[in-house]
This record gives structure tokens, sequence and C-alpha cells, in this order.
């Protein structure tokens, strides 16, 4: 070996380059981030997250996947309910002329469980006529007016525009009531609860269900609430209904859930029997059929047509059978139910409401 090649040897060491030194991999590390690398990372995190959607996707909640599996009746025989009170009252509303066929057949459905409770009926002076207001009562109901409490936002769905007066519901402490069930005028009684009005919460309601993607959630329907009554909560309710963060479309329901959120009492769907169940869960229907308490026609609002207009007395019947074929006739029985409810309200107050027409309607 001469002494070119001990040079060419020592070359070779000079020229040696390691498979890892900390330059390289830090210049690795840049060439990470190359828009083919992102292109395969954002492919690999898309992918995990499709998968994911899709596995939560097909494994349905304990509701979508209900099976008739507790055979046990709601309330314990053991426990005693405790006896009626004055400062009882089951609530509903009245916005609008067209509700008011709705809320007379639902107080006479309330008569008829001989609900221990007053009836009270909040309703909007400056929004329903004295006919409706006639008509609405005529089945027992207090007319209570209250002042309207208009949306603090833009953006609300155009039927909830009064929606945010419920909350004129903690008012009522100012005529003596404690407790009380808030129904919605589209809704019909089917057994007693008078065990609700003896709750030690402030406030309590059924979980919602949605025919979307959202199906059963935590939150829940503000058609049906139980509240103790408190001007003080009111006054706080009503300082932070224009400041709170929430989505402005669901008005005040979307506020309730934000404000009682925390401390909702979960209720069991039976007291307030949302017809979107029906259409998500048969078998879950059909076994809250049974011993329902309430059922609210979300759905389809038999006294209603076109848009929400209202229905004269004497086309209620032909109305109620016009929407027998809606969401392919699933909602039949129901319709039937709200049918011979009427036909038994109408019997024992069409006199009533007779006298009722002749005020005036604007
Ligand atoms: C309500 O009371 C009446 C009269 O006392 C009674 O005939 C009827 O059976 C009661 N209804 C229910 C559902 O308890």
């Amino acid at each position: 070996m001469g002494q070119f090649s001990k040079l060419s040897v020592l070359r070779r060491y000079i020229d040696y380059v390691p498979l890892w030194n900390e330059q390289l991999s830090t210049a690795k590390s840049k060439r990470r981030w190359t828009p083919g690398g992102i292109a395969i990372g954002l492919s690999i995190f898309l992918n995990v997250v499709f998968l994911w959607r899709w596995w939560v996707g097909t494994t349905p909640t304990a509701l979508d996947n209900y099976q008739s599996l507790n055979v046990y009746s709601l309330l314990d025989p053991a426990v005693a309910i405790p006896a009626a009170s004055s400062e009882n009252a089951v609530v509903t509303s009245l916005y609008t002329d067209a509700f008011a066929t709705a809320v007379a057949t639902l107080g006479h459905t309330i008569n008829k469980v001989n609900s221990s409770a007053s009836k009270v009926m909040i309703y909007l002076p400056e929004k329903t006529s004295p006919r409706a207001v006639c008509i609405a009562s005529a089945t027992g109901w207090s007319a209570y007016p209250i002042a309207r409490i208009p949306p603090p936002h833009p953006g609300v769905q155009r039927h909830f525009l009064d929606q945010y007066s419920k909350l004129q519901l903690w008012d009522l402490e100012k005529i003596g009531i404690k407790s009380l069930v808030y129904l919605d005028a589209d809704t019909l009684v089917f057994q007693n609860f008078d065990e609700l009005f003896s709750l030690p919460y402030r406030f309590a309601a059924v979980p919602d269900v949605f025919l979307d993607d959202r199906g059963f959630v935590a939150g829940f329907n503000a058609g049906m609430l139980f509240l103790r009554t408190s001007r003080e909560v009111l006054k706080d309710m009503v300082a932070k209904i224009a400041t709170a963060n929430y989505p402005a479309e669901d008005a005040e329901q979307s506020f309730l859930n934000h404000y009682f959120g925390k401390e909702a009492l979960r209720l069991p769907f039976t007291y307030n029997g949302n017809l979107a169940i029906k259409k998500r869960s048969k078998a879950m229907w059909a076994d809250l059929r049974e011993s329902i308490h309430v059922v609210h026609y979300t759905l389809v609002k038999p006294f209603l047509q076109g848009d929400y207009a209202e229905v004269p007395i004497n086309k209620l019947e032909k109305n109620i059978n016009s929407k027998m074929g809606k969401h392919g006739g699933l909602f039949a029985d129901e319709l039937n139910d709200w049918a011979e409810a009427w036909a038994e309200t109408k019997e024992k107050y069409g006199e009533a409401f007779a006298e009722c027409e002749a005020l005036s309607s604007s």
C-alpha cells in the first residue's frame, strides 16, 4: 500500500457521513412537512375519524336499542303520594287563537284523570281574541293574562317568537302557586300525574328526541316542565337571556337548557310522550303507550291546518282525518285518540263554545 492508497482510506473516513446524526434528524423532521407528507397525515387522520364515527353511528344508544326488559311499575306502590294542595297547578299557554281548541281538549283530558291541581292558562291578551280565550278556557282553565317577553336575539324560529313568555311561569308565585306542571297546548293527558307536585327539586323535564342524527339527547324538551315558581328566579333568568351564550333558534327551550342544564331532574319519557319517540323506536313507544301520562303531538298537529293556521270548530273532525296519512300513517292511533278526546270535549262543552263564538274574534 503506497502513500496514495492510505490517503484514499483517509478520504473515505473524511467522506463518512453517519446514517443518523443530529443534523440529519433535524433535516429529516423539516422534510416531514412536505405537501405530500401533510396529505398522507391528513388522510390517515380522516380515516381514523371516519372509522370512529362509523363505529359510534352503528352502536345505538340504549334507547334506540330499546328492549322490553323492565316490567315493574314506574312508581313504588309503597310510597304514598301527598294530598292535594291549592298551591299545585297544571298550567298551559295560549299565544295564538289557532291553539284554542287544543287547549280546551287538553283541559278535558286533565279533568278526566281527576287531577288534584288547579288549571291555569296563561295567555297574551294582545295576541289572542276574547272568542279564543273563551273557547280555550271553557273546560275549566282559569285564564291569566301575562306580559309578553320578546326574544332577546334575532334568529328565533318564527313559530317560537312568543315562547320566551313561558318564563312568566315562574311569576305565578304571585297568585299563590308553588309547584306546577306546565304542558304545551299540543299535548293530551292520559293518566294522573299528581306525584310530580311533591318533587323536592326546583326544575324537572323529559329529555328531548330528534329524528335526525342527534337522536335521543341529554337536553330536555320544554313542552312539559315541572317547576317551583319563584319571582326571584324569573328576575335572574330575564337578566341573563340577552347575554348568555346559546343558539337563538330554539328560543326559551335553548335558554332553559343552558340555565338548568346542570340541575334539571330527568323525568321518565311517559311524562312527555313525544311522537318522535314512536318514529325512532316502535318497541319503546308500544311499552310507553300502555301507561303513558302525556302524549305530545310534535310531528303532527291534529288541530292545525296549513302553516299553523286555525281550524274552525265545525271543520276539526275533517282536519284530523286529513292528517291520518302523515308519516306513512304512523300516527293513526294517536290521531284517533285526539279525535276521541275532541268528540267528548265538543259533546260536553259544545254549548259553551257556541256562546264563545258570539264574542269578538279580534
Ligand atoms: C274520577 O272521578 C270520578 C268521580 O269520582 C270517577 O267516576 C272516575 O272513575 C275517576 N276517574 C279516574 C281516572 O280515576
